[in-house]
């Protein structure tokens, strides 16, 4: 710690396969001045060679000085131990970045209790220990919320299906470790360079093949407002580490004071007793959390005409007939898969140069395919943290820098 010591250590955990490493290039960006002294990340996955999409930014990152990649189980507790003893020379980590969690819907109940919950759990624990002094936890939108109401974080949106009450259950769990520097930030539908993954990345391939097609875009809802609120990917960095920051100069009992929501109980009250570490369902748990969407008011229908307009197509909704048609989802999602799969595979086949790999697919799945509600007000981060928002508009100069991107390290067809 003899030079750079003012700034901080910090511990980014999981999140390799959706946002962390945009937030490690921006804590430690290819140009310019780091923020941290030293950081770590760490995931299940190897990155060299990689099992998973890296896109062609990380790699570099990764080959920085100042950062450290582990490849490692944070299911097992010995291990989410030993990842919090810094390399020699370094000092303790002072942030921890948690964006660990199952993101596949189709997972078990049992799955997202030991990867989700008893993950989170057993890191929040240890750095508790340790006295990190923040603590960012990112839950993604897995939550219905409904189309009216303020948003704010005192409405109580609805976790969604199986893996949305487990995320919700973290949430509880971390907020019942009461020497945590706990910070959550609820996130809406991410998007951004190298972003392979979510509804945003979907929308952005699948409106690329209409537009190839030259046909209009359609969904299966009908048209409303539809809430799909938005977040680039580096405001999600960007709030992270003001968060962090925010509550280094805090600690957790006056964050509570000028941040606290109740966390509410959203489980089966019989789960407590069998799922280790679960609070009570009548705990009173409080911990600072703060939505985290851009300005857009994004919507089906708006992202729908933002992605189709850029790649010269229309947004369109099937009629009445032909929703009624898609009533039984699981043949639906074959059907509506067939029109674009086969565009986009044309797309790759026909591009010069040639792909000989993406992580990019034209495929919905039925989660993609489902109607989601998620409307969130910013207004708390922005007044209480200070937030500045860096991308506060979903629109076509971001799809353009995604695309650019992508077409740059050979995962988009050039036609
Ligand atoms: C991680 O550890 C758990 C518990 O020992 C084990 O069940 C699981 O298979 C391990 N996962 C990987 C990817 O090695
Ligand atoms: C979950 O963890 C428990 C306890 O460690 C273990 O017995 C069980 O096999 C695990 N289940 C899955 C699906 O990973």
């Amino acid at each position: 710690m003899a030079d750079g010591s003012s700034k901080p250590n910090v511990l980014i955990c999981g999140g390799v396969n959706t946002y962390s490493r945009a937030l490690a290039a921006f804590l430690v960006p290819l140009e310019g001045e780091p923020l941290v002294s030293h950081l770590r990340i760490v995931d299940k996955y190897s990155v060299a060679p990689a099992t998973t999409y890296l896109g062609a930014e990380f790699p570099k990152v990764l080959a920085k000085p100042e950062v450290d990649y582990k490849q490692a189980n944070l299911t097992v507790p010995s291990i989410v131990q030993s990842i919090f003893n810094p390399p020699e020379g370094q000092g303790p980590y002072d942030y921890v970045f948690d964006l660990t969690g199952e993101v596949r819907h189709d997972r078990t109940e049992m799955i997202l209790i030991n990867t989700t919950c008893n993950v989170a759990r057993m890191l929040g624990q240890e750095a508790a220990k340790r006295k990190v002094k923040a603590y960012v936890r990112v839950t993604l939108p897995f939550y219905e919320t409904t189309s009216k109401g303020t948003h704010d974080e005192k409405d109580d949106p609805k976790p969604d299906g199986t893996i949305g009450t487990w995320w919700h259950e973290t949430l509880r769990m971390l907020a019942a470790i009461e020497d945590l520097n706990l910070v959550i930030l609820r996130v809406g539908f991410v998007y951004g360079p190298y972003v392979e993954f979510g509804d945003i990345t979907s929308a952005i391939t699948v409106g690329s093949v209409y537009g190839y097609l030259k046909k209009p875009m359609k969904s299966v809802w009908s048209p409303g407002k539809n809430p799909t609120n938005t977040l680039h990917v580096e405001d999600l960095a960007g709030a992270a580490w003001a968060s962090a920051t925010w509550m280094a100069s805090l600690g957790r009992k006056e964050a509570d004071s000028l941040a606290g929501e109740s966390i509410i109980f959203h489980n089966e009250k019989s789960k407590v007793s069998h799922v280790e570490g679960m609070p009570p369902h009548d705990s009173k748990l409080v911990a600072p959390l703060f939505n985290l969407v851009d300005d857009s008011n994004s919507t089906l229908l708006s992202v729908g005409q933002t992605v189709t307009s850029f790649f010269g197509t229309t947004f369109d909704f099937f009629n009445l007939g032909e929703r009624t048609m898609y009533k039984f989802m699981d043949d639906a999602v074959e059907d509506i898969n067939e029109h674009h799969v086969g565009g986009w595979t044309q797309m790759i086949q026909n591009s010069n140069p040639p792909i000989p790999n993406t992580p990019l697919s034209a495929y919905m799945d039925k989660y993609a395919l489902e109607k989601h509600i998620v409307a969130l007000s910013n207004t708390k981060i922005k007044e209480v943290i200070g937030y500045k928002l860096k991308r506060p508009q979903f629109n076509h100069d971001g799809i353009k820098d995604i695309v650019d991107k992508w077409k740059e390290e050979g995962s988009w067809p050039i036609l």
